[in-house]
């Protein structure tokens, strides 16, 4: 049989026996992987064997055989980015940015510390040169989260523990196949054994794979955001990233390959979900799933059945091997989650960890298919000395398989040892709060399916005095329950919202109601909304609120390019950003008090969900507020903005009538088509966001100020060359007392304040047509008092030199600003 139709058929019937024991390893809750090792060395040990007894007929059986035993290189390219590419997009980015001191330290240190005292001790006890016991650290340093992952999940540990394992093992993957490659490269003399050189190969790797590999996955992201051609081609575009990080990496830039596929999954995973659908994001997730399940699974069965023949030498010196290997790695965790881990909580780095959860951490410490496959390609690299090699394969495989027998399937008793798997008094209080909410629902839900299917009186009765007999004795006990106090009540409830938050505007992005940069910032802004929830309650949640609403660091470098370089472009997206930002926000926040009004009552009790109603309307207060700000400058802008706004919500109405139709059979499919392109027509229109003029014209400010109005037009053209137009932020300070000037302000538009406690009993509001900071500029004396904005202004600058010409061209201009000055100064010192 010719060798790819031999692949295709080996392949397709491993596939075809993993999706046998996968239910299996279910039906009886032993880890899917602790099955496929056995059935993967069963058969490793038994074709042999079998081979040999069938004699001349077992020739196909040794061919099969044969398209197994894979060139080293062509295994790793195959399965490893495929499996880290799952894994890093399946992590939640930022959850593991808020942790990511402990799980680097996990994934660095610790596997340099596990390389370095694994390798030493199978040194020490001669059973190899060092490289290769180094190699072999390298090997078994990468952990596999899959175990302790699905089991933290069944019991429901903390979403950021399983964040933290999840992370590690996936960095931990990038630092030990990075300082594999190394290993191997010195090992097969391809470089010399020097540790300086070593080091920085592994450095450089590392690093360069991390730039490398974000940079491809933004410009991919950036191609999937401008061709939009659909699901098919936005899946295969994350396939093509995934694989060109490897290749490219490895072979045109030299850095580390699998870096750089975590790195760019891990880009995708945090910005991708705006660039597509919720559907495409939905079948991209399925997509790498199926290839991760896959790769893992052929991982496990080829190298069970590959090494399996190596354990038949296992005797006691290799017992000694074992031992050494598990103690050193064991050890080496150990001194990191209890040594190292908590002086990070202690230096604020990290937050605590339960002994418990560590305990669970260190004993779930699996190694699975990046070490087998690690091993595998040591064992297909022709150059790696043979007794090496024999080290290598026995060593990593008998290690897999200890972890995962006496680990893996001791793992769930260990949790219940520790009581990890019991509900804490206030989870079991969220949880009695959670199914009389459902419980509710399930009532009404009765009567209505009752009435459709005609069923009888008896029977609807009936099973409504069941759910209503659970709900009553639920809500009696709900009355009593203490366990959920009122700060537990709160930030269950505001973290439900912000989860809330994020969803609806991703819902907005996948209508097409508002740009996907805001959508990013506007996730962003609901994570942390939550995460402030989560870590202070209701201070946290409001203290993120008022966060939000801040001008974002941007804007000071956007005024002071406008101001200083008249470059205008940044502040006028940034604007526009807001505007667009607010509006989204008061949509979704309308939609939130509806549902705090309706939904929470039921999960935290009336009087806090009313609380958390208060603070949400607080919430659409200041945002109301920020609005209006922005509307009175820009009122054109607003308009044009809120135009689009409601006729793509009515485009969108328009077309799911359509397909609603269609779907009905009342329009046929061409119908539909041409419909839906009229609409295609129709919406661009609606597209089109206007450009926000910032106003920022001098002459047309200078014509605004009433105190130009005696100049000449020659006079007001040489004065506006003068003149630098600015806008000013709300609660921007523009003159702060006490510093020199050189500058006075006209305002052209808006409102500022002119404070200073010591002089002002009042604050003095100075509007359109007012000037200030005149004094410093005539008297040469420091400034005498703070001047803030109170809304959005264009203002006049002015500095020393075109004060001077402006006085000289307009004497009664000049004697006007004297006198306004005087009396100002007359006020001051009357204070005084
Ligand atoms: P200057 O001293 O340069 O900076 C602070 C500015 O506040 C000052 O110029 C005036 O323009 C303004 N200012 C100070 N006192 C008064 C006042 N009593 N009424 C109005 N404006 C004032």
């Amino acid at each position: 049989m010719h060798e790819t139709v031999l692949a295709v058929f080996v392949v397709t019937g491993l596939l075809g026996l993993v999706s046998l024991l996968q239910p299996l390893a279910a039906r009886h809750s032993i880890p899917i992987t602790v099955l496929l090792a056995a059935v993967g060395t069963a058969i490793g040990v038994a074709a042999p064997l079998l081979r040999t007894a069938l004699g001349r007929d077992g020739a196909p059986l040794a061919e099969a055989l044969a398209v197994v035993d894979l060139p080293a290189e062509a295994f790793l390219l195959l399965f490893l980015p495929t499996l880290l590419f799952e894994t890093a997009l399946s992590i939640d980015v930022r959850r593991l940015m808020d942790d990511l001191a402990p799980v680097l330290v996990m994934a660095i240190v610790a596997v340099v510390l596990s390389t370095g005292l694994t390798g030493l001790v199978l040194y020490g006890i001669g059973a190899g040169s060092l490289v290769a016991c180094l190699l072999i650290g390298a090997i078994l340093a990468t952990t596999d989260p899959a175990a302790v992952v699905g089991i933290f999940r069944d019991i429901g540990a903390p979403k950021r523990l399983s964040t933290l394992v999840e992370g590690e093992s996936l960095l931990n993957d990038a630092a030990a196949i990075a300082m594999f490659g190394v290993l191997l490269a010195v090992l097969i003399g391809s470089r010399a054994a020097s540790w300086s050189q070593g080091l920085n190969a592994f450095v450089v790797g590392f690093a360069g794979g991390i730039a490398f590999g974000y940079a491809l996955a933004r410009g991919i992201c950036a191609l999937i955001g401008w061709l939009r051609a659909g699901p098919l081609v936005e899946l295969t575009l994350t396939f093509v990233l995934a694989y060109l990080a490897y290749a490219v990496g490895e072979k045109v830039f030299h850095v580390s390959g699998v870096v750089a596929v975590v790195a760019a999954g891990l880009t995708v995973s945090a910005h991708g979900r705006t660039q597509v659908s919720a559907e495409t994001w939905h079948s991209l997730e399925q997509l790498w799933k199926q290839l991760g399940f896959w790769a893992n699974s052929l991982i496990f069965l080829l190298a069970a059945m590959v090494m399996a023949p190596l354990l038949m030498k296992f005797g006691l010196r290799e017992l000694g091997w074992l031992a050494a290997v598990v103690a050193a790695t064991l050890v080496a965790r150990a001194v990191v989650l209890f040594g190292i881990i908590p002086l990070l909580s202690m230096a604020g780095l990290s937050q605590r960890i339960d002994h418990a959860y560590k305990t669970v951490i260190l004993w779930g410490g699996l190694r699975g298919a990046v070490s087998l496959a690690l091993a595998l390609a040591v064992m297909e690299t022709r150059r790696v000395p043979a007794d090496a090699k024999a080290m290598i394969g026995i060593v990593a495989t008998s290690f897999v398989l200890y972890t995962l027998f006496a680990h893996g399937l001791t793992l769930r008793p260990l949790i219940g040892l520790l009581g990890l798997n019991r509900l804490s008094p206030r989870e079991l209080a969220v949880r009695n709060r959670a199914m009389a909410l459902a419980l509710a629902d399930s009532r009404e839900h009765v009567r209505a399916v009752a009435e459709e299917h005609d069923l009888s009186h008896g029977v609807r009765d009936e099973a409504e005095a069941q759910f209503g007999g659970r709900l009553g004795t639920l809500e009696q006990s709900l009355e009593t329950d203490c366990a959920l106090d009122e700060d537990a009540r709160m930030e269950m409830g505001l973290v439900t919202l912000a989860g809330r938050e994020e969803r609806l505007y991703l819902g907005l992005l996948d209508e097409n109601l508002v740009s996907r940069q805001v959508v990013q910032r506007l996730r962003a802004i609901a994570g942390r909304l939550g995460d402030g929830a989560r870590s202070a309650g209701r201070d946290g949640y409001l203290r993120a609120a008022v966060a939000a609403l801040d001008h974002a660091q941007g804007f000071r470098f956007a005024i002071w390019a406008s101001r200083h370089l008249r470059w205008h472009r940044p502040l006028r997206s940034l604007l526009s950003q807001r505007f667009e930002m607010l509006m989204a926000s008061r949509v979704v926040l309308r939609d939130l008090v509806n549902f705090a009004e309706n939904r929470l009552g039921a999960l935290l009790g009336a009087a806090y969900a009313g609380r958390i109603v208060a603070v949400l309307n607080d919430r659409r207060f200041a945002v109301e507020q920020a609005l209006e700000a922005l509307r009175q400058q820009f009122p054109d802008y607003a308009r044009g903005l809120e135009r689009g706004y409601v006729g793509r919500a009515a485009l969108r109405q328009e077309l799911a009538a359509y397909r609603a139709l269609h779907e009905e059979g009342v329009i046929s499919q061409d119908v539909l088509n041409d419909l839906e392109r009229e609409v295609g027509h129709r919406w661009r229109v609606f597209e089109m966001v206007p450009t926000l003029d910032l106003g920022l014209d001098a002459a047309r400010l200078v014509a605004r100020v009433p105190m130009f109005a005696g100049l000449g037009a020659a006079s007001l053209q040489n004065i506006a060359r003068h003149l630098r137009p600015g806008l000013a932020m709300p609660d921007e300070v523009l003159v702060r007392r006490g510093e020199r000037g050189e500058e006075m302000y006209f305002v052209a538009s808006g409102e500022v304040e002119v404070r200073n406690p010591d002089t002002l009993p009042q604050p003095i509001r100075l509007g359109a047509g007012d000037f200030f900071g005149e004094l410093a500029l005539l008297t040469r004396q420091p400034r005498s008092a703070d001047v803030v904005a109170l809304t959005y202004c264009q203002l006049l600058v002015l500095d020393r030199r075109a004060v001077t010409q402006l006085f000289r061209e307009d004497p009664s201009l000049r004697d006007h600003i004297r006198a306004v000055a005087q009396n100002r100064m007359a006020a001051e010192r009357a204070a005084e």
